[in-house]
């Protein structure tokens, strides 16, 4: 009996832990819609692999990617992964007003609102994954980076609530710490390669069961919020 492939949708994949989990997921056997701002993404070309263009800070965007995304996923969606961020003052210590709004743009407003029209296209029994950071637990609070800090304990707090509401059909909602990864973001001072994430990531998208819970890969377990 032959079993249709799963399909995940990545935002974020023109670069770092985005692109990496995608080639990831290719190899695992997903179909993967993967999106990009400019629509394009480096690499030879996969039959597995499409690209839809998407920039979370733009309604419109998210109105046409979603529609797009539907379309190449008669079949639904059974893995959603809001990998897209940004962190601009993630060295700075006073909040600047640009900075600040841009970060929680992305990573918060813009992750809310692609996740909410995509849920009618979630199947039972899949999974919702945020790349979150542990810089935004409470536990790690430090002066830097107060956008970053703040858009993430947001995403957390999402994941939480989404992972109650998804609870009656059954699917799971998480949080993932993918470490300190060497990408535009990270810097190149980052002990992880974006593939080595890629699989810690991929390791907490098999074996977690327990959903709402924030998940650090750098483990392979749960850690307190
Ligand atoms: N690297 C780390 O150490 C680390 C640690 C913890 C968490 N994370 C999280 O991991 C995720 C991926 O980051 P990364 O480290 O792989 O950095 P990255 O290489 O800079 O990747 C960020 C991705 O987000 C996309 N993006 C940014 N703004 C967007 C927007 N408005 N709409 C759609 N896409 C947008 C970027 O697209 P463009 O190429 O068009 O800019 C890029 O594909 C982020 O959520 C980040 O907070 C990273």
């Amino acid at each position: 009996m032959s079993t249709s492939p799963k399909t995940a949708v990545v935002t974020g994949i023109s670069s770092g832990i985005g692109l990496a989990l995608a080639h990831k997921l290719l190899a695992e056997g997903y179909h993967v819609i993967g999106t990009t701002r400019t629509g394009t993404v480096e690499g030879p070309a996969n039959e597995n692999l499409q690209i839809v263009s998407l920039d979370v800070t733009s309604d419109a965007s998210i109105e046409l990617a979603v529609g797009r995304i539907a379309a190449l996923a008669p079949g639904g969606v059974d893995l959603l992964v809001n990998n897209a961020g940004a962190a601009p003052d993630v060295f700075a210590v006073a909040p600047d007003r640009a900075a600040f709004a841009q970060t929680l743009d992305t990573n918060v407003t813009g992750t809310v609102f692609l996740t909410e029209p995509l849920l009618p296209h979630l199947n039972e029994g899949g999974q919702v994954i945020f790349i979150s950071s542990n810089m935004g637990l409470p536990r790690n609070a430090a002066p830097n980076g107060p956008g970053y800090r703040l858009s993430k304990a947001a995403v957390n707090m999402y994941a939480a609530m989404l992972a109650k509401r998804l609870a009656e059909r059954h699917i799971r909602v998480t949080p993932m710490h993918p470490g300190w990864v060497q990408t535009k973001l990270g810097g190149d001072q980052a002990p992880l390669t974006p593939e080595q994430a890629a699989d810690g990531l991929y390791q907490g998208i098999v074996t977690n069961t327990e959903s709402g819970q924030f998940w650090d890969a750098t483990v392979g377990a749960v850690a307190a919020f």
